[in-house]
C-alpha cells in the first residue's frame, strides 16, 4: 500500500513490479489524464446522445471507473466495460482505503466487489475476469478507452499494433483514447494506424497522450515532424 502526493492510496504489484498509479496521486492521475479530456471529446459530441459506453483498460483498483461515476455529467447514462485479470484484487476491493468522496459510492463497490458487477438508472458497470485482448473481441462500438495496463515494458500484450487494430476496431469515429504513456512505440502504433495525436492541457500533471480519428481541441502532438528525428517501431505480438 502506499499514499500518493494527493493522499490517495495506490499498491505496488509484485508480479508486474510497478505501481497502480504514479506518485503523482491516484485520484489526480485519473481525472486528468484520463476522465477530464476524455469528458471534454465526450461534450463535444454531446455525449454521443445520452449514453457514453467507456472501455477501462484494465479495472485494478478501479479508480478510472470509479471517479468516472462521480463525474457524471448530468442526464448521461455511463456504461462501463472493464476487464481484469486478477479476480482476487476486485475481490478485495469493499475494504480498500478508497478518499473520502468515494463513500458516497460504497453500495458501487461492494457490488463490483462481489458481483463484479453493478446497474442503475445512470451506470451500469462490468467486470469481466478475462484477458482484456479476448475481452474485446467480443465488445463493439465504444465512445472512450482509459489505456491503462501497466507500461509497455512489463504488459506489453495491451500496447501492441495489434492490439491496438482491435481497439480502432471497436472505437467509434468520435471516440477517444487516453493513456498515461508517452512512450514512442505507443504513439508509433496509434500514428500507424492513422489516430491524431494529442496532450492534455493540464499544468498540474505530467503528460500523456489523448488519441482520436477525430480533430480535437486539445494541443496536437506534430507526430511527422518527430518521424523526421526517430524511427517508427511499435511492439508487435510477434515479438511478445
Ligand atoms: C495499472 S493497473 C490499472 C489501474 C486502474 N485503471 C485503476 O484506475 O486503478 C493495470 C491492471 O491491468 C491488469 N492486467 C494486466 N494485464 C492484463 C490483461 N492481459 N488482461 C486483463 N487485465 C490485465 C492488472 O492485473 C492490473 O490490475
Amino acid at each position: 500500500m502506499i499514499k500518493t502526493k494527493d493522499g490517495s492510496f495506490t499498491l505496488k504489484s509484485q508480479k508486474y513490479n510497478e505501481c497502480y498509479h504514479s506518485s503523482e496521486g491516484a485520484v489526480v492521475e485519473s481525472l486528468y489524464k484520463h476522465i477530464y479530456p476524455a469528458f471534454e471529446v465526450a461534450k463535444k459530441n454531446s455525449y454521443f446522445g445520452g449514453e457514453i459506453r467507456i472501455l477501462d483498460i484494465c479495472y485494478g483498483l478501479g479508480y478510472n471507473t470509479l471517479l468516472s461515476i462521480l463525474n457524471r455529467p448530468k442526464n448521461v447514462r455511463l456504461k462501463i466495460f472493464s476487464p481484469e485479470l486478477d479476480e482476487n484484487l476486485i475481490r478485495s476491493l469493499k475494504d480498500f482505503p478508497y478518499p473520502k468522496e468515494f463513500e458516497k459510492l460504497k453500495h458501487i463497490i461492494n457490488s463490483i466487489s462481489t458481483y463484479f458487477f453493478y446497474k442503475d438508472e445512470f451506470v451500469e458497470v462490468e467486470v469481466k475476469i478475462m484477458d482484456a485482448r479476448k475481452y474485446i473481441k467480443n465488445l463493439k462500438s465504444v465512445d472512450i478507452v482509459y489505456q491503462d495496463a501497466f507500461s509497455p515494458k512489463v504488459n506489453p500484450e495491451l500496447w501492441s499494433l495489434e492490439y491496438f487494430e482491435e481497439i480502432e476496431r471497436i472505437l467509434n469515429k468520435k471516440g477517444v483514447i487516453t493513456t498515461y504513456s508517452v512512450a514512442t512505440p505507443v504513439r508509433c502504433a496509434l500514428y500507424e494506424l492513422g489516430f491524431n495525436l494529442y496532450t492534455h492541457p493540464y499544468e498540474n500533471i505530467r503528460k500523456g497522450t489523448i488519441a482520436s480519428k477525430d480533430e480535437l481541441d486539445f494541443e496536437k502532438i506534430d507526430f511527422e515532424e518527430k518521424l523526421k528525428r526517430v524511427n517508427c517501431y511499435y511492439i508487435s505480438n510477434k515479438d511478445i
